[in-house]
């Protein structure tokens, strides 16, 4: 039996509580949290806290607070001989340093607290700065999950910024390609198929291979068209830019 606490009541802290919750082997102490509203959801069967310095004894408190107050927060922390460790993609493990045993307990995956997630098929970036304690993590990972690496924090940084590419911004173009749809009055929803059927291609094909499009074919008839529909003077820098790196990648000309 693993013993757990949980620092935190936002949304990684309510996907770690019922993925931790649905395990047997693994036993939730406390809930720690400053927010005695958001606190109720967990005090069901689970004892909870505002005190930061009151904490129960458990193996791993886990801090899943904004990244802001992570170093802050650990500073306060009694627990010194416990294992302790955050769930931040883009923070290093050496800020819980002050701790001897620390660590880094990263679930990469978007949460919000009310969408559904299988946290069996969120991947978890494990780091350490003792062996026997990224054992720990790796059994803690492997009852909640069916993928868990070892990924050290520079490694962890460029899966943060790579995310920010594949998921902020890939998201960001849907709400241009909303706009754009509502504009027309033609329903988005037709486009979904789309996106699922892109990001289902790269599962077998590299993004390299998988590209198509008048800037990967240099098509530029139609880019010339495309830019002379758009209104909005920031979806045309976007498109331009966009076009551009795409044919830099294929050494096309346009
Ligand atoms: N959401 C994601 O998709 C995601 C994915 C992977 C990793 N992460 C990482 O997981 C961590 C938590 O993210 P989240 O999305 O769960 O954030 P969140 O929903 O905004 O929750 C943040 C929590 O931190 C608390 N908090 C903020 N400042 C504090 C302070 N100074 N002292 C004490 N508590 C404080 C908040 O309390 P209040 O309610 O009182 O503000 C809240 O409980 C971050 O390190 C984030 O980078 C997030």
């Amino acid at each position: 039996m693993i013993k757990v606490s949980i620092l935190g009541t936002g949304n990684v802290a309510t996907h770690l509580f019922k993925a931790f919750s649905s395990s047997e082997e693994i036993e939730i102490i406390q809930v720690v949290g400053r927010n005695t509203k958001a606190l109720l959801a967990f005090g069901h069967n689970t004892n909870t806290t505002s005190n930061f310095t009151d904490l129960k004894v458990s193996d791993i408190y886990i801090i899943a607070l904004s990244d802001n107050s992570i170093k802050t927060v650990s500073e306060q922390l009694t627990k010194n001989n416990a294992l302790i460790v955050h769930t931040s993609g883009s923070t290093p493990m050496a800020e819980l340093s002050k701790h001897k045993r620390h660590g880094v307990f990263y679930p990469l995956q978007t949460f919000s607290k009310t969408t559904e997630v299988d946290f069996k098929k969120v991947p978890i970036c494990l780091e350490a700065k003792k062996k026997e304690d990224m054992a720990l993590l790796k059994k803690l990972a492997n009852l909640v999950s069916n993928y868990s690496y070892e990924i050290d924090t520079e490694q962890r940084k460029s899966l943060h910024l790579s995310a920010v590419f594949v998921n902020n911004f890939t998201n960001h173009l849907y709400q241009m390609g909303s706009d754009l749809c509502k504009e027309h009055n033609v329903p988005f929803k037709i486009l979904s198929p789309l996106i699922q059927e892109t990001a289902r291609k790269i599962e077998t094909l590299s993004p390299f291979d998988a590209q198509t499009g008048p800037a990967r074919r240099g098509d530029s008839k139609t880019i010339t068209n495309h830019l002379e529909q758009l209104k909005n003077p920031e979806f045309k820098a976007i498109y331009k830019l966009l076009s551009k790196s795409i044919q830099t990648t294929y050494g096309k000309k346009l």
